[in-house]
């Protein structure tokens, strides 16, 4: 057989990431139509990397029998000073599957049920605070009941002093990194000098100091309490342990804390945000989505989470723009043939989840939102995966879903919103994830819709 070339972006490096940082899907597009579905960029950092799409080299490179794809720690350093030296994040191989195998029991099953009730009612204490005719930006609302939700939920934490304090801390500190200007100086190590509480980094590290000191007496004081009250996660992942029957210690606890609130909250924030734009954009949707939640006799969260049109607009939602659009890097462990195309042992691979979802072959007309495609046909995980794949496939993908349905559904039936956007929006970069841009205007017209 005849080995084929893999295309590698010709454009000047500091043009490739520039356009990557600003314009992250005309870049992937223009690429992608140049150079075909695999393509080298050297757009971030010293490494080539190859860009991966083709749902048969996802299945070829993810299908754990192959054993093909490595998923460095060291390819996350830049997320070490945000989220600590134990972050799931930042381990890899024996250590990472060990901490994944620990913190996943909390996030699947059962368990993820009894938090429910919690998810609805706090979306309903939020969704209350909206004025009638008042124009408000839908990704603020969905920020602070995502964050209320990890706090609550996920750290256990009560609503108090503490829980208010860490609320404020951490929305100042999250929003420290959502600008491309602040996230820079995380991104560049020669710009994190600390010049005082007035310099971007010396007020990143006494925020995180300041978060860190209350999150340590949290996890002590929950260690004195932890039976009574085991329906979070921080609870029952202080209980859990590992095989040798060793436990988390606190500073695991804390980076990991940091960790599920970094990865969680914004991208499921971003998720619903555009989910309620697309609602509202298009009446048929709106209309299907109340009747299939209208139809419903009792409002049972475990009800709410297998209605299919519901699921299939959470979909479609992550289909049309992934919040995240590729995965964290991986390198290849040995030699392998994609479709003809020869790649080496030791390659850097980014695999793009946006290039995917952008496929005509698998989406006909792939900018249109038509939560339909996901009734009338079964995607593969290799076809349709905002979560990424393989051994560091999204931690929360469950949860995530569970969550977005959930509020969702507690906002659609109780409130009337109108969008209040004059032109279509359009998705922009948002530090690390792609969010509408300004963050999709709506207002409430009726409190309730009974
Ligand atoms: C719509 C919401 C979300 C999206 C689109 C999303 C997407 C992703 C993606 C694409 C990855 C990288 C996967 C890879 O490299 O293959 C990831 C990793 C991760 N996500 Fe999510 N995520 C969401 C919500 C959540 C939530 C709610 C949590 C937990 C509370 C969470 C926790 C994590 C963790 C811990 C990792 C790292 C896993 C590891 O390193 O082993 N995510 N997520």
């Amino acid at each position: 057989m005849t080995i084929k070339q893999i295309g590698k972006v010709k454009t000047p490096k500091f043009i490739q990431t520039i356009e990557s940082i600003l314009k992250p899907l005309e870049f992937f597009d223009g690429c992608a139509k140049t150079y075909g579905e695999l393509f080298f960029t050297n757009s971030i950092g010293t490494q080539e990397i190859l860009v991966v799409s083709h749902p048969q080299d996802l299945q070829e490179l993810f299908n754990p029998k192959n054993n093909i794809l490595y998923a460095p720690g060291a390819a996350n350093e830049i997320f070490k000073p945000l989220l600590g030296e134990n972050s799931l994040i930042v381990q890899d191989g024996e250590r990472h599957q060990k901490q994944r195998k620990l913190m996943m029991p909390p996030f699947h099953g059962e368990q993820m049920l009894m938090y429910g009730q919690e998810i609805c009612k706090i979306t309903q204490q939020v969704a209350q605070s909206l004025k009638r005719n008042q124009t408000f930006i839908a990704r603020h609302l969905s920020e602070d009941i995502t964050m209320r939700i990890i706090l609550k939920v996920v750290f256990g934490i009560n609503e108090g002093l503490r829980f208010d304090k860490l609320k404020k801390l951490m929305t100042t500190w999250l929003g420290l990194t959502s600008s491309a200007l602040s996230a820079s100086v995380l991104l560049f190590p020669p710009l994190r000098k600390d010049l005082g509480t007035w310099s971007p980094w010396g007020r990143f590290l006494r925020l995180r100091q300041e978060i860190d000191d209350l999150l340590m007496a949290e996890i002590l004081e929950r260690r004195q309490q932890v039976k009574s009250n085991n329906f979070n996660i921080l609870s029952l992942l202080i209980q859990a342990q590992y095989e040798d029957g060793e436990a988390m210690s606190d500073v695991e606890l804390r980076d990991n804390l940091l960790t599920l609130l970094n990865a969680g909250h914004e991208t499921t924030a971003t998720a619903i945000a555009w989910a309620l734009y697309w609602i509202h954009q298009q009446p048929e949707v709106y209309e299907k989505v109340l009747h299939e939640l209208q139809g419903l006799n009792t409002l049972d969260p475990l009800k709410i989470a297998q209605l299919p049109y519901l699921t299939a607009v959470c979909q479609e939602t992550l289909r049309i723009y992934p919040v995240v659009l590729s995965t964290f890097p991986r390198v290849t462990l040995r030699a392998v043939n994609l479709r003809g195309y020869h790649v080496a042992s030791g390659t850097y691979v980014t695999p793009c989840i946006y290039l995917t979802h952008w496929r005509e072959d698998l989406y006909p007309q792939p900018d249109k939102f038509q939560p339909e495609r996901f009734i009338n046909r079964k995607y593969s995980s290799y076809e349709f995966w905002p979560f990424g794949g393989g051994s560091r496939q999204c931690l929360g993908q469950v949860f995530a879903m569970f969550e977005m349905k959930l509020v969702l559904a507690t906002i659609l039936l109780n409130y009337r919103l109108k969008l209040e956007e004059k032109a279509p929006v359009t998705p922009a970069r948002r530090g690390f994830l792609l969010g509408p841009q300004g963050g999709v205007k709506m207002s409430l017209t009726l409190d309730t819709i009974h």
